[in-house]
């Protein structure tokens, strides 16, 4: 079985394939409307979602797919105290794909663990988000035409924004990336970001306090929402929530071939005014979503019949000891999970949890 957990579960060669596809897709709609004929997607939504649960669907029927799920834990039987493993054993039955939003950290490999079908992660917690990866990177390559010696800032919140740590995991993999951190000092990147995404594979960065001072030398400028779904204090975020707003006039500097993406939804951190620059590329990117899920479906449900595309979910290297999870919204702290730890590069005999990379306690 194959699953897409983490954006480097694909292969260079597995994420080509997907970005190639969706490019043919774009060209010959008419090739794909029975590609996924008799099969169904399930979305399975823990948490809010507008675009990534409706491209899905879009997608699926795009293909020929039918599409079924819940949009809200409440009304499902979640609400009655089912856990993520039982209720993904469950769907297994009914559908032949799932893509999984949920809020705690490392649920969909959770849901990996116990599926008969493909898990797609759609989201968990603050962790991870491939497929808004995905929608980036098809984004990046019809925008600006290629993946190597892009300088990228990340703007906003990179401390619970998931797309943010999805995507500078997936350009960690090209030549010549450099990373610029535009965040303030409460919503700075997690350490495991830079040490085991960043400084493991070379991949430069610098944190600053101001778009303005970098504006010029950047290919991308990716700006985030505060994620105030994620803060436990409400006055922290309320402090935080106004501390990057791109206007016209930060634009000043920039370069005309300079593209601006957001996964969206926004909420005020680009003013509405931006929309009509020609370098604010995020509405272009919400359609490049529903385009590169297609190509993903399609994909991940041939993958499902060729045991070679199997990938291991827990890493050969990972332990199980005495150590716990030091996140408290990881699901190994939240449900009845079997634990595993990784050691981490940067402190030898220190470890990190396979589920969300945060680091372990005794
Ligand atoms: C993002 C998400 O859910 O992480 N949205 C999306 O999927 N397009 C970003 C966000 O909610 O800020």
């Amino acid at each position: 079985m194959r699953h897409l957990i983490d954006p480097t579960d694909l292969s260079m060669q597995e994420l080509n394939e997907i970005i190639d596809l969706a490019l043919d897709i774009i060209e010959n709609r008419d090739k794909y409307t029975e590609a996924c004929k008799g099969k169904k997607l399930a979305t399975l939504f823990y948490e809010p979602s507008t675009r990534t649960r409706l491209s899905f669907t879009s997608a699926m029927l795009e293909l020929g797919g039918t599409v079924l799920g819940f949009s809200d834990a409440k009304s499902s039987s979640v609400a009655k105290g089912e856990t993520c493993a039982d209720t993904t054993k469950t769907i297994s039955c009914f559908a032949d794909i799932i893509a999984m939003r949920h809020f705690e950290e490392g649920a969909a490999l959770v849901a990996a663990q116990n599926a008969r079908i493909p898990v797609i992660n759609a989201g968990d917690g603050s962790h991870s988000h491939p497929t808004q990866t995905l929608t980036d990177l098809l984004t990046i390559k019809r925008e600006v035409g290629r993946f190597d010696n892009l300088t990228i800032g990340f703007c906003g919140d990179l401390r619970f924004g998931r797309t943010v740590h999805s995507l500078i995991k997936a350009m960690s993999r090209y030549e010549g990336v450099k990373v610029v951190l535009i965040a303030p000092e409460q919503l700075r990147l997690p350490s495991y970001m830079k040490q085991e995404v960043c400084d493991k594979n070379n991949i430069p960065y610098v944190e600053v306090s101001s778009m303005e001072e970098v504006m010029g030398d950047l290919d991308i400028l990716y700006m985030t929402r505060v994620q105030k779904e994620r803060f436990l204090d409400e006055d922290e975020f309320d402090r935080l929530k106004d501390s990057f707003i791109l206007d016209p006039s930060k634009l000043k500097n920039a370069r005309p071939e300079m593209r601006i993406l957001h996964p969206l939804p926004r909420v005020n951190e680009i003013t509405v005014d931006v929309d009509a620059d020609p370098r604010a590329a995020y509405f272009r990117q919400v359609e490049n979503g529903k385009f590169v899920r297609m190509a993903l479906i399609m994909k991940l449900l041939e993958w499902a019949k060729d045991d070679s595309k199997t990938i291991d979910l827990i890493p050969a290297d990972a332990v199980k000891n005495e150590y716990v999870c030091s996140n408290k919204r990881c699901i190994s702290n939240l449900e009845n999970v079997d634990s595993y730890f990784r050691p981490r590069t940067d402190k030898p005999g220190k470890f990190r949890c396979v589920y969300c990379e945060s680091k372990a306690k005794l």
